[in-house]
C-alpha cells in the first residue's frame, strides 16, 4: 500500500487537488476496461518537470507507475493495481506550437488526436495518422502504442509520423529529442525506444509530429464484393487512380456489416446485403467531380470483372459520415457482446485470403457456434477479429483459439499483434509466439533502463 508519507510527498510535487484518492478516483470512468483504476490514486501532473517529480518520488517508495492517457486502449495496457498509482496525461494538454511552415505539431502528451486534428485542420494539415477513436486516443499514448490505423498503408505508423519526443525515466532524468526535422543521424535514434514501449521505458511528454497537406476534398464509396481477391482488386484500382490519393480502404465482411448497417438502421438498395465483403474507399484530391467520376469507372470496371457486385458513391458530406460509421462503430460489437474476445492480427496480403479461410474454418471446427466479426485496415493486411462471445474464454478455449489465429503467422510475414500492442492481454501470446531472443533483448533494455521495473509492471515484459 502506499503510504501516507509518500501521498504527502505527491501533494507537495504537483497540488493536492491533482493527487485524487479513493472515492475521487472511484468517480472518474475507468475506460476500455475495468480495472483500470483499480489502483485508487490517481496523479495529474502539469509538466515535464512535475512527471519527473513523481517518478522520482514513485521511485524512492518503490510504488510502480501506470500511465494513462484516453484509456480506450484495447489490450488492458493501461490496468493499475492496489498499491501502484495512475499518473495521467489529461492536464499535459497543450498544443506547443503548430508551424504551417515546417507543417510541423509540437504537443504534450494529453492532446487528444482529435484536438490536434482540428488545429492542423486550420491550417490545412492533417497528423498524417487517424483512428476511430480519435476522440480519446491521446498523442502520447498513440506513440506508446505505436498507432497505426487508417492511413498507416500510406503514412506508415505513429513511428513514422514522430520526429522527435520527450519522455521522463522511471528515475526522474528527461530524455529530451524534440527534433523537428526529419534527418538528424547524430547517434543512436532512441526516441523509437519509446514510441510502442506501452510505457515500460518512459512515459513520453511531448512529441514533435509531422503534419501532412490536407486535400482539398475527399469522396467516400462502399462497395460489396464476392471475395478477398475482388476486394484487393478494387483496392489496386483505387491507388492508380489519377483524379485522386487513396485515403482509406477499410474492409467489413459481412457479418460485421449486418450488425453495424442494423445499429445504424442503414439500408441502401444499391448496396446488396448478401455480398461476403464490404469496401470502404475515401479518395481525396482537388477536384471532387472528377474522384466521383473515377469511382464511376472503378466500378464499370470492377462490375464487368465481378457481375454481382453492388456500391455506392457518397453524395453528401452526411452520407459519407454514415458509411463511415458503418465501420467506425465497432462498439456495437461489445454492446451485443461485453467484453468479446478480439485479435488484431497483420498479415500480408498476398496471403490474406489463404489466412481468413484457415482462421475461419478453423474458428468454426473449435466451436460451431463461433461466427467472428472480422473487419479492419485491409490495404495495409491489418484485420481485427472479434469473437462473438461475452466476456473472456476460458484459458484452455483462449490458447486454442490463438493457435488457430497465431500459429504460422510469424512465419510468412505477418504479425499477432498489428497495432494494440502487447499490454496484459497479449503478454501470454508473446511468450508462445514470439521470438525468444527478442523477448530477452526486451528484457535487458527494460532492466537496463528501468531496473527497478516502477513502470507499467507485468505489461508487455516476458519474465522466463
Ligand atoms: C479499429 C480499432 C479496433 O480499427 O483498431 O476500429
Ligand atoms: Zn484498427
Amino acid at each position: 500500500m502506499i503510504t501516507g508519507k509518500a501521498l504527502d510527498e505527491l501533494r507537495n510535487a504537483i497540488g493536492a487537488i491533482h493527487v485524487r484518492t479513493d472515492e475521487a478516483v472511484e468517480a472518474l470512468d475507468p475506460g476500455w476496461h475495468p480495472d483500470n483504476l483499480k489502483a485508487g490514486v490517481l496523479v495529474a501532473p502539469e509538466s515535464t518537470a512535475e512527471v519527473a517529480a513523481v517518478l522520482t518520488i514513485c521511485r524512492a517508495y518503490g510504488i510502480g507507475v501506470v500511465t494513462h492517457g484516453g484509456r480506450t486502449g484495447l489490450v488492458g495496457g493501461a490496468i493499475s493495481a492496489p498499491g501502484e498509482i495512475v499518473l495521467s496525461t489529461v492536464r499535459l494538454n497543450r498544443i506547443v506550437d503548430l508551424d504551417p511552415v515546417a507543417r510541423v505539431a509540437v504537443v504534450e502528451a494529453g492532446v487528444t488526436l482529435e484536438a490536434l486534428q482540428q488545429a492542423a485542420q486550420i491550417h490545412r494539415l492533417d497528423p498524417g495518422i487517424d483512428i476511430p477513436s480519435r476522440g480519446s486516443a491521446t498523442i502520447g499514448g498513440m506513440v506508446s502504442t505505436n498507432a497505426g490505423g487508417i492511413m498507416a498503408f500510406r503514412n506508415g505508423v505513429m513511428r513514422h509520423r514522430v520526429l522527435g519526443l520527450e519522455a521522463v525515466l522511471a528515475d526522474g532524468s528527461i530524455y529530451s529529442d524534440l527534433t523537428r526535422v526529419v534527418k538528424t543521424t547524430a547517434g543512436y535514434d532512441l526516441k523509437h525506444l519509446f514510441i510502442g514501449a506501452e510505457g515500460t521505458l518512459g512515459i513520453v511528454t511531448r512529441v514533435a509530429l509531422n503534419l501532412d497537406v490536407t486535400p482539398p476534398a475527399t469522396v467516400t464509396a462502399f462497395f460489396g464484393l464476392p471475395s478477398i481477391a475482388a476486394v484487393l482488386d478494387v483496392i489496386r484500382m483505387a491507388l492508380d487512380s489519377p483524379a485522386g490519393s487513396l485515403r482509406a480502404a477499410e474492409a467489413l465482411w459481412q457479418s460485421f456489416f449486418h450488425l453495424t448497417a442494423t445499429t445504424q438502421g442503414f439500408a441502401d438498395a444499391s448496396v446488396d446485403a448478401g455480398m461476403p465483403l464490404y469496401l470502404l474507399l475515401t479518395l481525396g484530391g482537388a477536384d471532387e467531380g472528377a474522384m466521383r467520376d473515377a469511382f464511376e469507372q472503378m466500378f464499370e470496371r470492377a462490375i464487368e470483372r465481378y457481375p454481382n457486385m453492388s456500391g455506392i458513391v457518397a453524395t453528401s458530406a452526411r452520407q459519407e459520415r454514415d458509411l463511415w460509421r458503418l465501420r467506425e462503430d465497432t462498439d456495437a460489437i461489445y454492446r451485443a457482446f461485453p467484453a468479446a474476445p478480439s485479435y488484431d492480427v497483420s498479415v500480408p496480403l498476398s496471403g490474406i485470403d489463404a489466412y481468413v479461410t484457415r482462421a475461419l474454418d478453423g474458428l468454426r471446427c473449435l466451436d460451431p457456434a463461433f461466427c467472428p466479426f472480422v473487419f479492419g485496415h485491409l490495404a495495409d493486411g491489418n484485420l481485427h477479429i472479434v469473437l462473438n462471445h461475452a466476456g473472456p474464454l476460458r484459458p484452455d478455449r483462449t490458447r486454442a483459439v490463438e493457435a488457430i489465429l497465431y500459429q504460422d503467422l510469424a512465419g510468412f510475414g505477418g504479425s499477432f499483434s498489428a497495432e494494440h500492442g502487447i499490454g496484459a492481454k497479449r503478454v501470454e501470446a508473446l511468450r508462445t509466439y514470439g521470438d525468444p531472443t527478442k523477448r530477452a533483448l526486451m528484457r535487458l533494455v527494460r532492466d537496463a533502463i528501468d531496473p527497478s521495473a516502477i513502470l507499467s509492471r507485468n505489461k508487455v515484459i516476458v519474465r522466463p
